[in-house]
C-alpha cells in the first residue's frame, strides 16, 4: 500500500488526540486549490484558507478589507482539491464582531462553502461569539496575541505579550485571553507574534492546542503562511522561513520564456502541430 493510500483525513477530533499524545501538528495556509494540492501533498496536518489571503494575494496593507465573500471563494477552491489536512475558515473582519447572531450565520456560510472548523480572532471580547458558533455545533479554532484584524489599535502588526497591567496585548491579558477561548469551547488556538517563553506558558496551561506562528518552539504546533515558506514573498520576515526560493526560480522560468520568444526558439517543433 503506497503511503497516499495509507493516510488518514485529518479531522477535528485529532487536535484533541495530537495534544494528549504530544504529537507536534503542522499548518500552512492556501488560497487555492492547485497549491492546496501541493501543500497537501507535502503531508501538513491543516490547511488554513486565511485572510492574509489581503497581503498576499490581493495586495493590501492589511487584512481588513476582505469580505465574506472572498473567503467564500477561497475556502471553495481550497475545499474543491479535498485535502487530507484539515481545511480551516477564516472569518474575516466584520463578520462576527457586531453580533453573535451574525457570527453564527457568517460561520455557517463558511462551512457551507467547504470549511471544516472556523478560525476568528480575539479573546475575552469575542467569547460569546466563540460559545454560540460553538453550541450551533461548528468547531471554532481561536486565534490570540498578535491579531492583524486588530491592525489599527495595535499600531500595526507589533509583537504583544511584551507588557505587564491588564490592557489588551499585556502577558496576563493574553493568557486570559487564552482561557477564555478555552472556556468559551474552542478547539484549538494560533498564538501569533508573542514572546516563546509566554507562548510555552500558555501552551502548558490549556488542555486545547496552541498553534504557533512567531510564538516559538513551545507551542503544540506551527503555522505559516505559505506564500512566506516557499519564498514566494518579496518580503522576509523574522517569524518565518522561506524553505526554497520559489519566487527566484519562477522569475527565471518567466525571463527564459521571455528570451526564448524573442530569439524565436520558443515554440520548437516538439511543442508545435503538423
Ligand atoms: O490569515 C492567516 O494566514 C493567519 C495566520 C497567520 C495564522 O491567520
Amino acid at each position: 500500500m503506497s503511503a497516499e493510500t495509507s493516510r488518514k483525513k485529518f479531522t477535528v477530533p485529532h487536535l484533541a488526540a495530537c495534544k494528549s499524545q504530544g504529537q507536534r501538528m503542522s499548518m500552512v495556509t492556501a488560497y487555492d486549490a492547485t497549491f492546496a494540492s501541493i501543500v497537501d501533498a507535502g503531508g501538513v496536518d491543516m490547511i488554513l484558507v486565511g485572510d492574509s489571503v489581503a497581503t498576499v494575494l490581493q495586495g493590501q496593507r492589511n487584512t481588513l478589507g476582505v469580505s465574506m465573500e472572498h473567503m467564500e471563494y477561497h475556502v471553495q477552491m481550497v475545499a474543491a482539491a479535498k485535502p487530507f489536512a484539515l481545511v480551516i475558515g477564516d472569518m474575516p473582519f466584520g463578520s462576527y464582531q457586531s453580533s453573535v447572531q451574525e457570527a453564527v450565520h457568517n460561520a455557517i456560510r463558511l462551512i457551507k462553502a467547504g470549511a471544516e472548523i472556523v478560525k476568528l480572532e480575539g479573546g475575552l471580547h469575542v467569547s460569546e461569539q466563540i460559545a454560540a458558533i460553538s453550541n450551533a455545533d461548528i468547531p471554532v479554532m481561536g486565534h490570540i496575541g498578535l491579531t492583524p484584524q486588530s491592525y489599527h489599535r495595535m499600531g500595526g502588526n507589533k509583537i504583544q505579550g511584551r507588557t505587564d497591567g491588564d490592557s489588551a496585548g499585556s502577558k496576563s491579558r493574553l493568557m486570559e485571553d487564552a482561557l477564555s477561548v478555552q472556556e468559551a469551547g474552542a478547539c484549538a488556538v494560533v498564538i501569533e507574534g508573542v514572546p516563546a517563553d509566554l507562548a510555552a506558558d500558555i501552551t502548558s496551561q490549556l488542555s486545547i492546542p496552541t498553534i504557533g506562528i512567531g510564538a516559538g518552539v513551545g507551542c503544540d504546533g506551527q503555522v505559516l503562511v505559505m506564500h512566506d515558506l516557499l519564498g514566494l514573498s518579496p518580503r522576509s520576515f523574522t517569524f518565518a522561513k522561506p524553505y526554497v526560493q520559489l519566487r527566484d526560480v519562477a522569475t527565471q522560468a518567466i525571463a527564459q520564456y521571455v528570451k526564448e520568444v524573442r530569439s524565436g526558439d520558443w515554440p520548437d517543433a516538439e511543442h508545435s502541430f503538423s
